[in-house]
């Protein structure tokens, strides 16, 4: 079947054109979930996130209950929430943040109660100038509802929560350059350890990071119990997921599916879904998880949507974005393209990133314009083997962050499945695509 009978946990509002004003969050079940758990010990609410086995949803997949415990207590935590979304094709949380911020503010809240936090931020992407507008018109109208600051609905519970817009750099989805971006400084990832900002985090005090549809997922959670989000799915990917179809498909969009009980095939090919190749077209290649991810061929297209089946099949689910490829790609092309972002967007703490990001896009470039050399594939694998070891799945981090070892996943993918192609390039002088 390629849509099952799970609730829409994150995307229940979406048909309502005024889903982001308060009013409409009320009549439509708003605010109940933070107003259960402050009838709650934190402990409590915490332990159903715990049962949800809710893995984050900002690329990494790291269960939030299990994060979440490891907040060092100290007189000052924080907690920081990721809305940076900058990777090509990834367009899940502006659907979120832009048509339902009040969940985005609760689900905020929530997680503040379980944490015991008192000041929490929301880091936006700066582009996102609707998404910005509208999360600070949600705060302000949940702080003049008393869902936010001196007391929350009177439970004695106080926080503050601030926005913060990004300023435009993909790097910055990183949680630690998030974290230094937050405190005025360029947004350059910090050396690990610590490994967790719930160590040492936002101005150095313990801080917890997750995801904006990680949050997003809380006010259901508590409401519904984590037992019912966890009967969604199936083994570690329990409950829905937001993927992100981009590419030749008819109906490109964002779609919020049950984890594991759905097919690539199903997102791809479902009349409700994608609904196919467009121009009936054929599928050359796809890849499951964002720009960073592997790519998969259609022998793979009948893979579930679950977070262990991919990996296992040398992939990853990571940022919820599918990018398909119908048979007129140019693969050269396009691991090119995503190699550029890559280069472009190397903050350059490291030489591996910094130095060849950018060789590997001037030999990918001299390939598609007709100046590749018969050497070229070599140089460009013993390239990305200098910037992760082996040039494997899961990669090898020499680096200081991991935008690094995702640099080769794009050109090995495209020249372990479609070497032909390159040597054409070469041999022909161009691209035979046009
Ligand atoms: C280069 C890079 C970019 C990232 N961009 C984002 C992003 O835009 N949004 C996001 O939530 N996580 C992003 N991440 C992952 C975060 O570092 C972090 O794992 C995540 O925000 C944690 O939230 P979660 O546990 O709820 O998934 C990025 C990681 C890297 C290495
Ligand atoms: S791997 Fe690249 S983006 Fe990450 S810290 Fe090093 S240079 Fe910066």
């Amino acid at each position: 079947m390629a849509v099952t009978e799970a609730p829409r946990i994150v995307t229940s509002r979406l048909g309502f054109e005024d889903a982001h004003t308060l009013g409409r969050y009320l009549a439509t079940g708003g605010y109940e979930g933070l107003r259960k758990a402050l009838a709650m010990t934190p402990e409590a609410v915490a332990a159903e996130v715990d049962a949800a086995s809710l893995l984050g949803r900002g690329g990494a997949g790291f269960p939030a209950g299990r994060k979440w415990a490891m907040l060092r207590r100290s007189p000052v935590t924080y907690l920081v929430v990721n809305g940076d979304e900058s990777e090509p094709a990834t367009f899940k949380d502006h659907l979120l943040v832009e048509r339902d911020p009040h969940q985005l503010v609760e689900g905020v809240l929530i997680a503040a109660y379980a944490l015991q936090v008192t000041r929490a931020f929301i880091f936006l992407r700066g582009e996102f100038a609707l998404g910005l507008e509208r999360v600070q018109a949600a705060l302000n109208e949940a702080y003049a509802h008393g869902a936010v600051g001196r007391d929350i609905f009177g439970s004695g519970f106080s926080v503050d929560v601030v926005v913060h817009p990004g300023a435009g750099a993909y790097i910055c989805g990183e949680e630690t350059a998030l974290l230094e971006s937050l405190e005025g400084k360029r947004g350059f990832p910090r050396i690990k350890p610590p490994y967790f900002p719930a160590a040492i985090g936002l101005y150095g005090a313990p801080t917890v990071v997750n995801n904006v549809e990680t949050m997003s997922n809380l006010p259901w959670i508590v409401v519904h119990g984590g037992a019912a989000f966890a009967a969604l799915g199936e083994g570690r990917s329990t409950g829905t997921r937001l993927f992100a179809l981009a590419g030749h498909v008819n109906r490109p969009g964002v779609y919020e599916l049950e984890m594991v009980k759905t097919t690539f095939a199903d997102l791809i090919h479902a009349p409700v879904l994608g609904a196919g190749i467009r121009h009936g077209r054929q599928l050359k290649a796809f890849i499951p998880g964002g720009v960073s991810a592997p790519w998969f061929g259609p022998d793979q297209v009948d893979l579930p949507l679950g977070q262990d089946e991919v990996a296992q099949a040398g992939s990853m689910l990571g940022s919820g974005s599918i990018v398909v490829m119908d048979d007129r790609t140019c693969v050269v092309r396009a691991a090119w393209r995503i190699t550029r972002f890559f280069s472009r967007e190397s903050c350059g703490q490291c030489t591996p990133c910094r130095e060849g990001s950018g060789w590997l896009e001037r030999i990918m470039e001299r390939i598609e314009t007709g100046r590749g050399r018969e050497d070229d594939l070599d140089l460009l694998l013993d390239a990305c083997d200098n910037i992760s070891p082996g040039v494997a799945w899961p990669p090898q981090q020499t680096t200081i962050c991991v935008l690094g070892p995702s640099i080769p996943s794009s050109i090995s993918s495209a020249i372990s499945m479609f070497r032909d192609e390159f040597l054409v390039h070469i041999k022909e002088g161009g691209c035979p695509h046009g």
